[in-house]
């Protein structure tokens, strides 16, 4: 390694151009993939209030939204279901007319060059908003699995490019490879949030979707904080069940992993800026804090940096945008 005054890094970076030249890692707009909320009805827009900029909508509204991240070049979007029904059960997960479903169809249609990713997990449709069935209290993981599999396979019969389990239940993603191949549809992806964490980075999603757990936490299915060498063995069992794209989630607070993930595997890594990683930076961007556009790409490159392949995030159509500004 030559030292100074022979090495002098900073004549690499006098310039943008130089700098340009000579950058590591890039964003691209086709990487980024936008999470969108619908619910059912015809010109219903609903502010999500703890995340400026992100609404509840219904179809027609979501292809609206699509279609402006599409032509901002963005390469797909990761829909969310808020049902007008709930139950114990989560039955209407798989309701061919749920609004994901139709949700799915209508961009199909409309936007077919766009990647449809569809979120798999019950707490949306139960009840008590867990991501599975309670049995005494408990989110009971064998019982839950067959829950999660009608619900992929409706999506996939609705026309998903990739279904992406979010439930950590214990081998779902095997039970989903096979309910999707005996259906005749072993060409839709599985994208599994592999190594998800029990994270307060949540708590404004949880407004978004409407699933906050009436009673207790999601620690006894979610990962802890602290373990990445567990992490691994998830993402491992994971990808030995069928998972075609593993993610890693929040992405900020576990760079680490994402890095070590990235590093141990090879499979495509999908990281997620979650709803409170968005909000902190929007809250403090409102607040004339932070500026909170350079803080968008500060995280955004961070993520990409750690070994992220595709980024996640609320950002998603802005990012896209300020890219290709340029
Ligand atoms: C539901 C789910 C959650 C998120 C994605 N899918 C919330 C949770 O597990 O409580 C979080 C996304 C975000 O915070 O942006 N299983
Ligand atoms: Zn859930």
């Amino acid at each position: 390694m030559p030292s100074f005054p022979s090495y002098r890094p900073r004549r690499l970076r006098r310039t943008e151009a130089l700098r340009s030249l000579v950058r590591e890692t890039v964003l691209v707009p086709s990487q980024l993939v936008l999470p969108l909320f619908v619910r059912p009805g015809k010109g219903v827009r609903v502010p999500v209030s703890s995340m400026t900029g992100v609404a509840q909508t219904s179809v027609d509204e979501l292809v609206r939204d699509a279609t402006a991240a599409a032509e901002a070049g963005v390469g797909g979007v990761l829909l969310f279901g808020i049902p007008d029904h709930k139950d114990e059960e989560g039955s209407s997960a798989w309701d061919e007319q749920g609004p994901v479903q139709q949700g799915v169809r209508a961009l199909k249609r409309e936007l077919p060059q766009l990647v449809v990713i569809t979120d798999v997990c019950m707490c949306e449709y139960t009840s008590h908003g867990h991501c599975g069935v309670l049995v005494d209290g408990e989110v009971d993981n064998d019982r839950t699995l067959d829950l999660l599999a009608r619900e992929a396979l409706s999506h996939a019969q609705a026309g998903a490019d990739i279904v992406a389990p979010s439930d950590m239940m214990d081998g779902r993603v095997g039970a989903i490879r096979s309910a999707l191949d005996d259906a005749g549809h072993a060409q839709t992806s599985i994208l599994s949030y592999a190594a998800k964490f029990a994270s307060t980075y949540y708590g404004p999603f949880r407004e978004a979707a409407e699933s906050t757990p009436q009673s207790g936490d999601r620690r006894g299915y979610q990962m802890d904080a602290a373990n990445v060498d567990e992490a691994l063995r998830e993402t491992w069992q994971d990808i030995d069940e069928g998972a075609d794209m593993v993610m890693v989630k929040p992405a900020g607070p576990f760079l680490d992993v994402i890095a070590r993930v990235k590093d141990e595997t090879g499979y495509p890594l999908a990281a997620y800026q979650v709803s409170g990683e968005y909000a902190m930076i929007q809250a403090a961007a409102e607040r004339g804090w932070i500026d909170g556009e350079r803080a968008m790409m500060e995280s955004l490159i961070g993520i990409r940096r750690a070994g992220a392949d595709v980024i996640i995030t609320y950002f998603a159509a802005q990012a896209a945008r300020k890219l290709t500004a340029r």
